[in-house]
């Protein structure tokens, strides 16, 4: 367990206490686990396996946690702190996918610990994808901005990657799928990045249909989407979707609308 004393004291620490004996070294350990689930630390940066270790611990302790971190220079100093009694992670959201072509995805919410890996694929994209995606050819992604996209709330921000095994029995981002959503007006934009090896598999079909289903179980009234006219496969995804789209272009992108109670 993650915590002792009926929960008063959380068993993952910043620090070990004076004089305790350490049996088992950092290359040792691969795994650590909790009821709040399996930290991968191996061969992992200071900064990643802090962020997986919190990631694990009781939520009523990784506030603090993530402060005593900061203050020993383990997480850097804008690391966000997330409400993290409120926010809790849909593990009920996790799934496994079959491509086309026979691989295995797994599709979960975003984690805070998925910064490095989601890092990784968005330097990995061609300067075409940042294009379609991001509407400019260069675009750097530096931790205050990557980190926005992986500590969300899961309710007003939602992200589901699609994960395969990666490097040293780590895990590798494939593709993201996201929902920004406007409480007020119950509307929504959304977002895919499906990197480049992986494009044209059906996944990004797979994931507008997953994500449409998951918001609109969550209340979401409508989703929309900036689109620009070369991009042919998401114009093709939203034409298939079996929802009534409605498209209006400014000249530059189409902004692509759909209803999620309105099937074509
Ligand atoms: C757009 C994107 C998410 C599509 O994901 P994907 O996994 O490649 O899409 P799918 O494999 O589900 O293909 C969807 C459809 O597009 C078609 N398609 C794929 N690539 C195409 C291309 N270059 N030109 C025309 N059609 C294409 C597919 O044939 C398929 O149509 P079908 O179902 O009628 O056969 C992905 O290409 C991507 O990440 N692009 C860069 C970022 C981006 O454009 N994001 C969208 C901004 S909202």
């Amino acid at each position: 367990p993650s915590t002792a004393k009926d929960d008063t004291i959380t068993r993952i620490v910043p620090k070990l206490t004076e004089g305790a004996g350490v049996v088992t070294t950092r290359g040792d350990v691969h795994y650590v686990v909790t009821e709040f689930g399996i930290a991968y630390l191996h061969g992992k940066s200071i900064r990643q396996r802090v962020l997986s270790l919190i990631d694990i611990a009781h939520p009523k302790f990784r506030k603090e946690l993530i402060q005593a971190a900061k203050a020993q220079g383990y997480l850097l100093p804008d690391q966000i702190e997330l409400e993290w009694d409120k926010v809790r992670y849909p593990e009920e959201l996790e799934k496994y996918e079959t491509l086309r072509d026979g691989t295995e995805i797994f599709f979960r919410p975003v984690k805070p610990t998925d910064e490095a890996a989601l890092s990784e694929m968005l330097y990995s994209l061609s300067t075409e994808s940042v294009r379609k995606r991001y509407f400019t050819h260069t675009k750097t992604f530096p931790h205050k901005d990557v980190q926005r996209l992986t500590n969300v709330d899961y309710e007003q921000n939602l992200a589901i990657v699609g994960v395969v095994p990666g490097a040293a029995g780590g895990e590798e981002i494939v593709a993201i799928a996201q929902y920004f959503l406007d409480p007020k007006t119950l509307v929504a934009e959304v977002a895919f990045i499906v990197q480049d090896e992986w494009q044209d598999k059906g996944m990004g079909s797979f994931l507008l249909d997953y994500i449409t289903s998951i918001a609109k179980s969550r209340g979401v009234r409508r989703f929309y989407a900036t689109v620009l006219p070369l991009n042919k496969a998401m114009l093709q995804i939203f034409y298939n979707s079996g929802y009534a789209v409605q498209t209006e272009f400014d000249g530059q992108a189409y902004t692509i609308t759909y209803d999620l109670e309105k099937k074509a």
